[in-house]
């Protein structure tokens, strides 16, 4: 079959720095990855075309790129699933990463937020003669999550990441994830309170990017949604993530929908004068544009059959 591919080109050395797209069509057998694909271009076509890959099994995590604008292993991408009428598949690096060249992105950014989680386990009490065992019971729910191969799919694809790079993001997320609900570890009070503070376990956005496009199921974002509640389980309530929460919930029980101007100052909280300041910006910008929430909010006309269902949803988590 007739691989089409249409790639995404940078070198930082040309005098533009610009970047542009290059097409290519090479002959692969039907089976192929877009990774052979793309190594036979480099091989057959342009020898200066740059990528990232070793295990070419789904095993190391270094050929994450976007296919078609979506982050994935190439090596795990069958040509014939994302085009299986020999149609142009789109090729770019990661997004949320600084290109170095080509389809090789820096990471930095990535091992950095690893690196800030503490990702070691700090187990507590004297230390055995061998090694620190835990039953297979418990550990077995850690085991999805342990699978995380750092290809950094997931930091590619996080909305959250992209309009703010001091989010920790879902990989390194995960990865705390991996030690707070480690039954050795003795500091998960202490890294929930960490964890509780931006920009970690609030400032996702709950997109769902990062469980779509990991290629080995560790669903970050259910282990983000995890923390938190963990996190209020540890007492941790005192922050904009909780009072948000708590805000949303009581205004869809008692209107039927979202008060959003509410929400905005519960979210900051009454108290808070530098932060209610804060919203008085955006507030203004919502007015100009004929965007700002009634004040009063309306109720929605099955408001009292919605609040039974908070209240059974609530019953059914007690
Ligand atoms: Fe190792 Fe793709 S080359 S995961």
């Amino acid at each position: 079959m007739q691989a089409n591919i249409k790639v995404r080109r940078f070198n930082p050395e040309t005098p533009s720095k610009e970047a542009h797209y290059q097409e290519f069509s090479v002959d692969v057998h039907e089976s192929s990855s877009v990774l052979d694909a793309l190594i036979k271009v480099r091989e057959e076509v342009d020898g200066t075309l740059a990528l990232r890959c070793s295990c070419r099994a789904s095993i190391c995590g270094s050929c994450s790129m976007r296919v078609n604008g979506q982050a994935t292993l190439v090596c795990k991408t069958r040509l014939e699933e994302v085009a299986p009428n020999g149609e142009q598949i789109t090729i770019d690096p990661m997004g949320n990463m600084p290109v170095i060249k080509d389809l090789v992105v820096d990471m930095k950014l990535h091992w950095d937020k690893v690196r800030a989680v503490d990702p070691y386990l700090r187990p507590g009490g004297p230390e055995p003669d061998g090694e620190y065992i835990a039953p297979n019971e418990a550990m077995e729910h850690l085991v999805g999550v342990m699978n995380c191969i750092m290809c950094g799919a997931c930091v590619s694809d996080c909305t959250a990441l992209e309009v703010d790079e001091n989010f920790t993001g879902p990989a390194a997320l995960a990865k705390a994830y991996r030690f707070v609900a480690d039954p050795r570890d003795d500091t998960t009070h202490e890294r929930l309170g960490k964890l509780n503070e931006y920009p970690h376990i609030w400032d996702c956005t709950r997109c769902y990017y990062c469980v779509e496009v990991c290629p080995k199921d560790v669903a970050p974002m259910d282990r983000i949604m995890k923390m938190r509640d963990m996190a209020i389980e540890d007492g941790y309530t005192n922050t904009p993530g909780y009072r948000h929460t708590e805000s949303f919930v009581s205004s869809v029980r008692k209107h039927g929908r979202l008060d959003e101007s509410r929400l905005a100052v519960d979210s900051v909280g009454w108290t808070n004068l530098p932060g209610l300041l804060d919203l008085a910006p955006v507030g203004l910008k919502a007015l100009r544009k004929g965007k700002l929430p009634p004040i009063i909010p309306h109720k929605a006309e099955d408001h009292k059959q919605i609040r039974k269902i908070v209240d059974k949803l609530e019953d059914e988590a007690k």
